[in-house]
């Protein structure tokens, strides 16, 4: 049988202004899918290993079994058995969901005589993404696939946006589970146009910032209006770390994709060491364990290994 192993890494999305629809790559962390191509017509979770074992092996319910559904339909005859190698904990806000997908379709996509366009992996993952969220958004897919920071529409295709090359995240995961499904419902209920508007206005002097390599514009837009203040109090602690990542100089600080993760990010990686040491302080401060990562926003995507 012929088989292949892909990388994707972790991911941030949202990114304190495009919730949904923006996000970046992370290094340092991520999932591995091995593929092996069948004639079965349909696609079998064979192993779930790693800091996540306790997942559903049914391929409908499970994000890469899902993704890898969606290509076998698309290439009649064409089957796949998976095997995961988790390495993105259990509802931490790093999309460990989405990098199943994602992980999965690049391997399989390179065992295929006639691979599909990104466009379509792009579709395949989110809709894997969405087995374990409910909700279809690409703000994960999107940088896994493209890698560096990405715009994620809901049609077509991902857009990536030029960053400084010294632009650096700290990460910060708490040691406790969130659930995208949970962090998501705490979203419902009316939005204010004005906050609307403002939010609007920080994507787009974000975007600016990115693309002009100006790292104040970037400071402007850089603060989270309509969802952050719904999902704080979804995690212990969230004021001090975001006061921790602020005062040590960030350009801007929120919550990781639908929590409890928290980052900032940084005009140099020595700002980012310092200022992840004194975020995961603050949440021990609060009674939690924490990791931190540190990560260039322009890291890279997924890869076939
Ligand atoms: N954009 C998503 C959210 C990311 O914030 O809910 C988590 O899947």
């Amino acid at each position: 049988m012929k088989a292949a192993r892909a990388f994707a890494p972790a991911s941030i999305g949202n990114v304190a202004v495009g919730f949904d629809m923006l996000g970046h790559a992370l290094q340092g962390a991520g999932d591995t899918a091995t593929v092996r191509l069948t004639t079965s017509g349909t696609v079998r979770v064979t192993a779930i290993r790693g800091v996540v074992a306790d997942l559903p092996t049914r391929a409908k319910d499970n994000t890469a079994g899902r993704a890898l559904l969606g290509l076998a339909k698309l290439r009649p005859g064409v089957g796949f058995e998976v095997e995961l190698d988790k390495g993105i904990p259990l509802g931490s806000g790093m999309g460990g969901s989405a990098a199943s997908a994602v992980a999965a379709l690049v391997a399989a996509n390179s065992l295929l005589t006639k691979p599909v366009p990104l466009e379509t992996l792009y579709d395949l993952a989110m809709d894997g993404e969405a087995a374990a969220s409910g909700s279809k958004h690409g703000d994960n897919v999107a940088p896994m696939l493209l890698g560096g920071l990405v715009i994620a529409p809901v049609y077509g295709v991902p857009v990536r946006v030029p960053v400084p090359s010294t632009l650096f995240c700290a990460l910060v995961h708490p040691h406790f589970v969130l659930e995208t499904r949970k962090s998501r419902a705490a979203l419902k209920g009316a939005y204010e146009l004005h906050d609307f508007v403002v939010q609007s206005e920080g994507l787009a002097l974000l975007l600016a910032g990115c693309w002009q390599k100006d790292f104040e514009l970037i400071r402007r837009g850089f603060r989270d209006v309509l969802v952050e203040p719904r999902r704080a109090r979804l995690i212990p602690g969230f004021a001090r770390v975001k006061e921790a990542a602020l005062d040590s100089g960030a350009l801007g600080s929120s919550i990781s994709g639908g929590g409890p993760s928290v980052f900032a990010w940084f005009d140099s990686k020595a700002k980012a060491q310092k200022a992840g040491a004194a975020m995961a302080q603050a949440f021990r401060s609060v009674k939690l364990g924490a990791d931190v990562l540190v990560s260039k926003v322009a890291a890279p995507g997924a890869r076939v290994l």
